[in-house]
C-alpha cells in the first residue's frame, strides 16, 4: 500500500483530485486542513489555538499539526498506506515525517499563481459535508446549494483576498523548499495541475502509479 503526499501551493488543486483517488486507491486521504477545522468547528483546546492562525493565513506551529497527525496515524486504517494532503509543510515536519512514516511519492501541483487566485476566489464549501465547489469550474446545481444536501454554500475565511495573499507568501518561503528536499531523495514527481480536472486526475494518477520511477 502506498505512503503518498501532495505538495503544492494554495488551490492547487490537491484537496480535489485526493478525495477521488484516495478512494480509487484504497487509501485514506489525510488532510491537516481538514482535521484542524474539524478541531476548530469542534471547539477543542487545540482548535482554538489554530483557529486563529488559520483564518490569517498563516501556519499552524509544528508541534500543534505533528501532534494531530500523529494521532490519525495511529487509527488502523492509516496503517498499510495513505495519501497526504497539506503535510508536510515545514522542514521540521518532513523530517519528522521521515522518521514516523517514510514517503514513498511526493506529486508537486505545479499550477501559475494567477490561477491559484481565481480558483481560490471562487471556492465554496458545504459546512455541513465539506464537498468543495468552484463557482467557475465546479458550480453546484443549484445556486449557493450544495447539490448532496442543500445546504447553503459558504467561503472559507482564509479564501478572503487579505489571508490569500498571506497564504501564498507563506508557502514561498516555508514550504516551496520541500521540493527540493523530496527531489533530493528521488521520489518527487512534477504534475502540470493547470488543466482540467480529469485532464489533472490522469496526470496524478500516472504520477502514482510510477512509483518505482526516477523523480523529475
Ligand atoms: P489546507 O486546507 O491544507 O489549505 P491549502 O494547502 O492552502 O490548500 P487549499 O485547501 O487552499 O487548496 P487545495 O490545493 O486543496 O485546492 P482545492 O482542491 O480545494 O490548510 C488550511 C490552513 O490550515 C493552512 O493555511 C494552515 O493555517 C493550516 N494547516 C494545514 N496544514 C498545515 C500544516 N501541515 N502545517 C501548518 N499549518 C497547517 O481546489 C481549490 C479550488 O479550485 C476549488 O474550488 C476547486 O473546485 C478548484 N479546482 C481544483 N482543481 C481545479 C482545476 N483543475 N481547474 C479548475 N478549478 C479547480
Amino acid at each position: 500500500m502506498p505512503r503518498i503526499a501532495f505538495l503544492g501551493p494554495p488551490g492547487a488543486g490537491k484537496g480535489t483530485q485526493a478525495s477521488t483517488l484516495a478512494a480509487e486507491l484504497g487509501i485514506p486521504h489525510l488532510s491537516t486542513g481538514d482535521l484542524l477545522r474539524a478541531a476548530v468547528a469542534a471547539r477543542t483546546p487545540l482548535g482554538t489555538e489554530a483557529g486563529g492562525y488559520m483564518s490569517a493565513g498563516r501556519l499552524v506551529p509544528d508541534d500543534l499539526v505533528i501532534r494531530v497527525l500523529e494521532e490519525r496515524f495511529g487509527l488502523p486504517d492509516a496503517r498499510p498506506g495513505f495519501l497526504l494532503d497539506g503535510f508536510p509543510r515545514t522542514l521540521a515536519q518532513a523530517e519528522r515525517l521521515e522518521t514516523v512514516a517514510p514517503l514513498e511519492r511526493v506529486v508537486f501541483f505545479d499550477v501559475p499563481e494567477s490561477a491559484l487566485v481565481d480558483r481560490l476566489s471562487s471556492r465554496r464549501v458545504c459546512p455541513a459535508c465539506q464537498t468543495v465547489y468552484n463557482l467557475a469550474s465546479r458550480p453546484p446545481r443549484a445556486p449557493g446549494r450544495c447539490d448532496r444536501d442543500g445546504t447553503e454554500l459558504v467561503q472559507r475565511p482564509d479564501d478572503r483576498p487579505e489571508a490569500v495573499a498571506t497564504r501564498l507568501a507563506v508557502y514561498a518561503e516555508t514550504t516551496a523548499p520541500l521540493v527540493e528536499f523530496y527531489r533530493a531523495r528521488g521520489i518527487l514527481r512534477t504534475v502540470d495541475a493547470s488543466g482540467s480536472l480529469d485532464e489533472v486526475r490522469r496526470r496524478v494518477r500516472h504520477a502514482i502509479d510510477d512509483r518505482a520511477g526516477g523523480s523529475c
